[in-house]
């Protein structure tokens, strides 16, 4: 090479890299996040898509951006937008100086990437106020083969007096094209997650809950948003949104007069503004999503991965089956039909029996949802041999012995009501207002976090082999005041914030002490379902609601967030015109559980169950650890589909249900088209599942191939005398 070309590559280099430091990309294996910093060194969201093959080509992208117009100096793809100086748009960041000046002003100062391992890597912003030396930190932590984004952000005050926060997101996102859709989810006790697809007009749609302890009863704190029309299973733009946090959260979809949309998505703002004193860091939740452009399907894969591999708790592991017998006593129980419960599930090979609510209190016993919550005393009228006689004749029975509890609330009639009324959240000088009869606990207050944490462990101390705790929590805040806060001199408004960060500091140390214990998180039906409660918990309880045609469409639902292995899923009573196989399979396609009395069931049913379990345990490779593919909509069609396959694709499972029965639906003429098996194996498939007597309708004799099955299908035969159909296939290995 000559000198000439040596010193042009030099340049080029030097140029590079010049260049580069003015970019901050941020990439998955298949994603990528662009930032720059412009002339007044705000740092700017320029690029949100599929990865370039080389960085360089990142270089000139918001040359084609025309965001400055002329005289105006407000820009709405700021990468976390402050207020009060440029900004005309929904803010990420508000906050009140400690001389009450209301404005910030946010210059970029420097960025890190580090390699966590494990496929992880950790992108560090510093961002600061060149007036007030406020820093904010942005962190985004990428799962590369996942395609899963963490975000959240630390705000730091460095003045000498508290400033107050009054907005504080955790991520500010921007993405550009014309047509979003969203997908948001309302619900209620027994209807939880339903959605609502809807195309995002210009304006601000927030979506938001201020529940307290829980938001997913009335407004999950998921979403689906699609970049170029209503979302697909197969095609398309689709991010999946969720935020780790328990309490009260907000996003702000805002659409702006360029028709590219700013997302902004953190805790709710609302009656918690927070005063942060001198030299304090605030830190928000954390913002998860996944982004393909390939559809929902594969978003809810990337999603499902990465929750098992790096969030909820032994997400890789495995799980007990369950029998409940909340459904079959509800509080009317003693040891007798306990102990009658334990034969039951000894009988059809259950792992665990769970005691639920109603086995407490003595001056307010718990035999009803009015009385005796927070006293966890055994009640000696139900229960004269205490806990670990009931755990003892379990175990002899080869059944393990979990437990319910609640430790976060109380009933107003209780010991601990009495007792400790400064621990309660409740108004000192109004009425108290009560959701299923009782109150929260103050968990900003450490004495209430020590309380709450002593329940779970004083279980454990005083009696041995629990094995599972089922954790609910039924109440949302009313009456919000903390006592504690007064006598601290602190603010009301810290409470919601303060309330989660309590809550999660018991978790973890339970965690810390019981890292083995299987924990169901549980909240009156689906009321605390998130990322943030389920790094502590090994699955939750997704709604009261066990009629399973319900089911099926809740779990649908689910499954964009959540893996099949988090999802309790229960034999129960409710729709018992359905059959003990409809009701089976359905709660097969979750974690399989029973709540139900095993011993009113006919021999015939009771042999199905036990089979039922069996065959469970040996798919539990596709289910608990493999992919999920949702194959036919239950919205759409009057056959619902949902298949499993392990990650070797060498097994998989597919459930077929019928939905509706209106003008003859019911027999299913088209194959139904299966997903995620290897083109090149070939497979056979068996029918598994069937009741008593029942002879297949499926020819298990034949071979396909994985092309087969994913191009032209294959038909269950779904119909009114075959409303649940479950399809086990195998590699064929010669
Ligand atoms: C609500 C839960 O969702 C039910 O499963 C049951 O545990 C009750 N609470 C007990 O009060």
């Amino acid at each position: 090479m000559d000198i000439r070309s040596t010193l042009f590559l030099c340049c080029l280099f030097f140029l590079n890299i010049l260049l580069s430091q003015d970019l901050i990309i941020i990439e998955s294996s298949e994603y990528a996040i662009v930032l720059k910093k412009d002339s007044l060194k705000r740092l700017q969201h320029v690029y949100f898509g599929s990865k370039a093959s080389n960085l360089n080509e990142y270089r000139s992208i918001d040359k084609q951006l025309r965001f400055e117009v002329k005289d105006a100096a407000d820009l709405p793809n700021h990468v976390y937008t402050p207020s009060g100086t440029w900004n005309t748009s929904e803010p990420a960041l508000q906050i009140l100086h400690s001389d009450k000046n209301p404005s910030t002003e946010l210059e970029y100062k420097q960025h890190i990437k580090k390699n966590l391992g494990d496929g992880v890597s950790l992108s560090t912003i510093t961002l600061v106020d060149p007036i007030y030396k406020t820093e904010v930190l942005l962190f985004y932590k990428v799962y590369h083969e996942e395609n899963v984004f963490e975000q959240w952000s630390t705000i730091k005050n460095n003045e000498v007096q508290a400033i107050e926060l009054k907005k504080y997101a955790s991520a500010n996102l921007y993405f550009r094209n014309n047509d979003f859709f969203l997908t948001q989810y309302h619900g209620a006790w027994g209807s939880e997650m339903q959605p609502e697809t809807h195309l995002l007009t210009s304006g601000i749609k927030v979506l938001d809950s201020k529940l307290g302890t829980r938001s997913n009863l009335y407004a999950p704190p998921n979403f689906i948003l699609s970049l170029d029309g209503i979302a697909k299973e197969d095609t398309g733009k689709v991010l999946l949104g969720s935020l780790a946090w328990s309490g009260n959260y907000r996003f702000d979809f805002e659409k702006d007069r360029f028709n590219n949309l700013r997302l902004i998505a953190g805790a709710n703002n609302f009656a918690a503004e927070y005063k942060l004193g001198a030299n304090q860091i605030f830190e928000t939740p954390h913002f998860i999503y996944t982004y393909s452009e390939k559809g929902k399907n594969q978003a809810s894969i990337n999603m499902q991965r990465w929750s098992r591999k790096y969030r909820i708790h032994e997400g890789e592991g495995d799980r007990l089956t369950l029998l409940n017998n909340w459904e079959a006593t509800h509080f009317n129980f003693n040891e007798k039909k306990i102990v009658a419960l334990l034969d039951q599930a000894k009988e059809i090979g259950i792992d665990v029996f769970l005691l639920d609510d109603g086995w407490f209190g003595n001056k307010y016993p718990r035999n009803n949802d009015r009385n005796g919550l927070g006293d966890w005393e055994v009640n000696q009228n139900k229960l004269p041999n205490g806990l670990s006689n009931l755990i003892k004749k379990a175990n002899k029975r080869g059944v393990k012995f979990g437990i319910w509890i609640e430790p976060e609330m109380v009933n107003p009639k209780s010991e601990l009501y009495e007792n400790h009324l400064d621990w309660v959240i409740r108004q000192p000088n109004r009425k108290e207002y009560y959701y299923r009869n009782q109150l929260v606990l103050d968990l900003s207050n450490p004495e209430v976090q020590n309380h709450v944490f002593g329940v779970f462990d004083n279980l454990f101390i005083e009696n041995s082999n629990i094995s599972f705790v089922k954790w609910d929590a039924n109440s949302i805040i009313y009456n919000a005041y903390s006592e504690y806060l007064a006598r601290n001199k602190l603010p009301q408004s810290h409470l919601y914030y303060e309330y989660v960060k309590g809550l999660y500091k018991v978790l973890e140390r339970v965690r810390e002490k019981y890292p083995k214990i299987p924990i169901m998180l549980c909240s009156g039906g689906g009321g605390r379902v998130d990322y943030g409660a389920l790094q502590y918990f090994t699955e939750f309880w997704p709604s009261d609601n066990t009629n399973p045609l319900d089911r099926i469409f809740m779990h649908w639902e689910y499954s964009h967030f959540y893996p099949a292995i988090a999802m309790s899923s229960h034999v129960t009573n409710w729709n018992k015109e359905s059959s003990i196989k409809f009701r089976v399979d359905v709660a097969s396609i979750g974690k399989l559980g029973f709540d139900i009395e095993i011993d009113k069931l006919s021999e015939e049913e009771k042999e199905f169950c036990k089979q039922a379990l069996l065959n469970y345990k040996s798919l539990q490779k596709s289910i608990w650890h493999g992919d999920m593919y949702r194959l036919q909509d239950p919205y759409e069609n009057p056959i619902a589909s949902i298949q499993y396959v392990n990650q070797e694709k060498t097994s998989s499972v597919v459930f077929s249900f019928l939905i509706s029965q209106r003008f003859q639906t019911f027999y299913s003429n088209e194959p139904i088209l299966f997903k995620g098996l290897d083109p090149k194996k070939k497979y056979e498939i068996e029918e598994i599942n069937l009741f008593h007597r029942e002879i297949t309708e499926i020819n298990q004799e034949a071979t396909y191939s994985g092309e087969y099955l994913m191009k032209f299908g294959f038909n269950p035969i779904v119909t009114d005398k075959r409303k649940s159909v479950v399809l086990k296939i195998n590699e064929i290995t010669l």
